[in-house]
Formats: structure tokens, C-alpha cells, sequence
């Protein structure tokens, strides 16, 4: 397959005392976005950053920032992460009731608007809203923590899910966010994703550039 690969390490795994090293050392790999997992411990059972950490990491990186919201009524969250610096804001459908008007005001506020999906929940969910997207995330875990394992279930919806970015001719990046590693890069990659969140496998490892260059060449079998 061809077409561009996205690598977003995400510095849920990272070392926060080590920080800006880290970014730097996947930024000067060839990393594409850092990937910023913000959970409120009520939509999921943990609590991580707020709109401080996207300031922060502006002052380190000028990588996008994909702001990866798992928290519930994401609306209070659009004008301080925007004004933070978010690149991309995606958000839980199941966690706002009005989902289309999120979208456009996180549009409105010069941010990429994205939706994510629970391995439980069903892509009817963004079907009628496709326009309005520019990023569709399929969970492969149950979001929360890092270093879990990769549910193959994904793999055919992220088939699914391609099937119906192309049938709409959307533009929007295909994501998938949870147990990305060496040995399952490949087959989201051919399943149709085109951007991959690696946060335990690239961060746990003794050198976070090289396995960012590693997961890049494992979605490129023939190369
Ligand atoms: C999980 C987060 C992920 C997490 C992935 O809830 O959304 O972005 O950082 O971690 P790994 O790559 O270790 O599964
Ligand atoms: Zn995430």
C-alpha cells in the first residue's frame, strides 16, 4: 500500500522528567505529531494532562500536537486547548450529546476536529458526520493505559472504517491508538490506517528514535 504514513509517539510512556529529551529524540527520528492522551478519571479510570501540558510541550517541539481527549462533556475543553496550541482534538462521541456542533467548534477555533471509537463502540456513530471530520480514531484497546495488548478485532474495523472514509471521499486520517508495536503495525497498516500511536513500544525502549524509524519501516513491507 502506499500513501503517507503518520508515526505519533505518545508521551503517555514517556519519561515526564525527561521530557523534552524524549520529544526531541523522536522529533529528530522523523516522528510526525506527538500524540498527547489527556483522561479526566471519569470517562476513563485515570487521570493524566490538561491544557498545561500542551503549553509545555509548544515550548519543545513544533511537531502538531494530536490531543487525544478521553474525558466526559469534551466542549469545556475546546477554547483552552486551542488556545493552548492543540493541533488536532478528538474526542469520544458517547461522551457529548451534541456531537456535530463540537466538531464545527473545534473547527471554528482553527483546530482539526477528530472522533474516536471504543473498541465497543460501532462506526454508525460517525457515519453522519464524516464531513465534519478530519481524523477518525479506532481504539485497538479499551482506552485508560498504555502497554496493553492489541485487540484484533480492530483490524477489520479499521478495514470498515476505510471502506467508509472512501466511500464518502473524506480526506480524514485513519488512526489507531493502542497496542501498536513491531508485531502490529503491519496489519493496521494494511487493514487501511494511516496514522499510528505508539506509546509503550516506542517510549519503553532503550531508544525511542530508533523504534520510531522500526514502526515507520514495518508499514512499508516491500521497502
Ligand atoms: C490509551 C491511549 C493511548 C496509549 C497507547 O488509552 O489512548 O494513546 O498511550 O499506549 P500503547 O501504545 O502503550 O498501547
Ligand atoms: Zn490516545
Amino acid at each position: 500500500m502506499s500513501g503517507r504514513v503518520r508515526i505519533a509517539p505518545s508521551v503517555l510512556s514517556a519519561d515526564l522528567v525527561r521530557l523534552a529529551e524524549q520529544v526531541a529524540a523522536v522529533e529528530q527520528a522523523g516522528a510526525d505529531w506527538i500524540h498527547v492522551d489527556v483522561m479526566d478519571g471519569r470517562f476513563v479510570p485515570n487521570l493524566t494532562f490538561g491544557a498545561g501540558m500542551i503549553a509545555a510541550l509548544k515550548r519543545v517541539t513544533t511537531l502538531p500536537l494530536d490531543v487525544h481527549l478521553m474525558v466526559v462533556e469534551p466542549e469545556r475543553y475546546i477554547a483552552p486547548f486551542a488556545d493552548a496550541g492543540a493541533t488536532v482534538f478528538t474526542f469520544h462521541p458517547e461522551a457529548t450529546v451534541h456531537v456535530q456542533r463540537q466538531l464545527a467548534a473545534v473547527r471554528e477555533r482553527g483546530m482539526q476536529a477528530g472522533l474516536a471509537l471504543n473498541p465497543a463502540a460501532p462506526l454508525s456513530l460517525v457515519e453522519d458526520v464524516t464531513d465534519d471530520l478530519d481524523l477518525l480514531l479506532i481504539m485497538s484497546v479499551n482506552p485508560g493505559f498504555g502497554g496493553q495488548g492489541y485487540l484484533p478485532a480492530a483490524t477489520e474495523k479499521i478495514q470498515r472504517a476505510r471502506r467508509l472514509l472512501d466511500g464518502r471521499r473524506s480526506r480524514a486520517a485513519l488512526e489507531v491508538d493502542g497496542g501498536i508495536t513491531r508485531d502490529t503495525i503491519a496489519a493496521a497498516r494494511a487493514a487501511g490506517a494511516d496514522t499510528f500511536v505508539a506509546g509503550s513500544a516506542i517510549f519503553c525502549s532503550d531508544d525511542p528514535g530508533r523504534e520510531v524509524k522500526e514502526l515507520r519501516r514495518r508499514c512499508h513491507p516491500e521497502a
